[in-house]
């Protein structure tokens, strides 16, 4: 089974390079499954349901969240009907939404787990103990588990790819909005990356208008953050190829597409 993961999606850039680039990336990539991060697709703070809707509408499978999943009141109106979304498996127990979903590609089936981890971020649940759990749960119906593990620290993202290999076909890091440079199969067969990075502005800070980022490090002073509406934009992904007999990974490969790294057919 092949994967396309896109991070992060910010604002209405984000949007526009999901419309631009997922028909061109299905083409050149023939993914069965795409799954985006949209926790940040509504002006860079949740999602609504009608970007929920075009996010579908464009050929994304699944949706994946993280902390910003409440930003936008909209979502408590959809949540529960959306049932290709995925918010953070280890919110606390009632919370709306579900962490675990499952999609079907011919006679396979693949598990979508999004989780989120704790340094640096609200006291949710253990994402360690969780995962265990939702892995479980899920190994009843496929060996294949994809992961979006959304979360600041890299230590606690390798140690949750780590705690994973081999039960797991891949744990893919969001968050951070930067795409890290360590994509790798671990030994037992998970493919893994810290973070798969953003998909939005190319020259906000992580999608945001740098003047009132900078400015708040200058002055310490309370700043609004608004995201990038206009300018030049980015995207960020990777593919993954994973084995429908046993869900190990046997290929990860990131994906760039910016001004710098222009998309080739
Ligand atoms: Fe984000
Ligand atoms: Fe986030």
């Amino acid at each position: 089974m092949r994967v396309l993961f896109i991070g992060d999606v910010v604002g209405s850039m984000g949007r526009e390079m999901i419309t631009e680039y997922l028909p061109r990336l299905k083409k050149k990539y023939r993914p069965q499954v795409t799954i985006v991060n949209g926790e940040n697709a509504a002006s860079g703070r949740g999602i609504t349901e009608k970007i929920y809707k075009k996010f579908l509408q464009d050929g994304v499978d699944v949706v994946t969240m993280g902390n910003h999943t409440w930003d936008n009141r909209d979502i408590f109106e959809f949540i529960d009907q959306a049932k290709k979304m995925v918010r953070p498996a280890n919110f606390p127990e009632g919370t709306p939404g579900q962490g675990m979903v499952f999609v079907k590609v011919n006679q396979v089936e693949l598990a979508v787990i999004n989780m989120q981890a704790r340094s640096f971020m609200v006291d949710l649940d253990d994402p360690f103990r969780k995962m265990n759990q939702l892995i479980e749960e899920a190994k009843k119906r496929t060996p294949i588990i994809f992961v979006d593990f959304h979360g600041e620290t890299t230590s606690e993202k390798q140690a949750m790819g780590w705690f994973l290999d081999g039960k797991a076909s891949a744990v893919i890091g969001t968050h951070t909005h930067v795409q890290t440079n360590d994509a790798r199969i671990l030994p037992q067969g998970t493919a893994y990356l810290t973070d798969v990075g953003m998909t939005g502005p190319y020259d906000g800070i992580l999608g945001m208008r740098r003047e009132p980022v900078i400015e708040k490090f200058l002055t310490a002073l309370p700043t609004r953050f608004e995201v990038v509406e206009k300018g030049r934009s980015m995207l960020s992904g990777c593919l993954l190829e994973l084995d429908d007999m046993t869900g190990k990974a046997k290929e990860i490969q990131l994906i760039q597409i910016n001004n710098d790294q222009p998309f080739l057919e």
